[in-house]
């Protein structure tokens, strides 16, 4: 049975900003029917109005169970099937410091946000998923999770985390339509590099064997590949967008 992208309906988590909503726009050209989830509200009213079809926009904190089951109860209610989720809330939290410097406080909320977020949106659409036996679900990881950056020990650690939960989920779920996916960038120029020092940016780009950063619009086609029914063979895995850095 062909599966048409304008029936579909798409979940977005950071729906407001940056990859989130670089993504959303990309689905919505297609026709998919996209909810925007964020927990940054005046930010959603900017992303509906910039987007033509109306999203339903919905203010969400990831990290809280309860804010997550009434984000898709309202998106059940609403529009009655979800599809698609394109998991990319998230934050860096301190960053440029060492280990030991690190405010364990700051370290729970990258890991409730980044890590516990992930969980949590899972476990909460999956159900719905399984209903008709299928979904995509894509997690935005980092080359962070992949590789450890010096100075994040919070986010590296989170985003390491999304691999794992990645992984797991993709077994869990391999003998159904569902895959779980995740994604591993390395810089792409977003509102959250506006929250760490340019001595940790300059850091992860001097990286880069690319010398360059990524851009939203490469994060965006490899995401819809990912989320497309197309891509029906590949589950558990973390694929690499990091201008060569990654060679595994
Ligand atoms: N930009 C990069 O270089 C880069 C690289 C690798 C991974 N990532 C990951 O990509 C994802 C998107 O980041 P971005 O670069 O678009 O940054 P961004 O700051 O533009 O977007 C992140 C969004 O998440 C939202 N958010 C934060 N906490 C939330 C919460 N508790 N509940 C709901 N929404 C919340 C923010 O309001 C924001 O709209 C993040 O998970 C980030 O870690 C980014």
């Amino acid at each position: 049975m062909t599966r048409e992208w304008k029936d579909q309906v798409a979940i977005i988590t950071g729906g407001a900003s940056g990859i989130g909503f670089a993504v959303a726009s990309k689905l919505h050209s297609l026709g998919v029917q996209t909810v925007l989830l964020d927990l940054d509200s005046d930010g959603l009213e900017k992303a509906k109005l910039k987007l033509d079809c109306q999203p339903l926009i919905i203010p969400t904190d990831v990290s809280e169970a309860s804010s997550v089951n009434a984000a898709i109860r309202a998106t059940m209610a609403k529009l009655s099937r979800i599809d698609i989720l394109f998991n990319s809330a998230g934050i860096a939290g301190q960053t440029n410091l060492k280990g030991h410097e690190v405010d364990a406080d700051d370290f729970d909320r990258v890991y409730r946000i980044n890590l516990k977020g992930s969980f949590l949106m899972c476990k909460a659409v999956i159900p719905h998923m399984l209903m008709r036996n299928y979904g995509r679900i894509l997690l935005v990881a980092s080359i962070s999770g992949k590789e450890g950056n010096a100075g994040m020990t919070a986010y590296s650690t989170s985003k390491a985390g999304v691999i794992g939960l990645t992984k797991t989920l993709g077994k869990d779920y391999a003998d159904t339509g569902i895959t779980v996916n995740a994604l591993a960038p390395a810089v792409i120029r977003t509102p959250i590099l506006g929250t760490m020092p340019q001595e940790q940016i300059d850091y992860m780009t001097e990286k880069i064997p690319m010398s360059r950063c990524g851009t939203l619009s490469e994060v965006a086609s490899m995401a819809t590949f990912i989320l497309s029914p197309e891509a029906s063979f590949t589950t558990g895995f973390c694929f690499d967008l990091s201008g060569g850095r990654a060679t595994y």
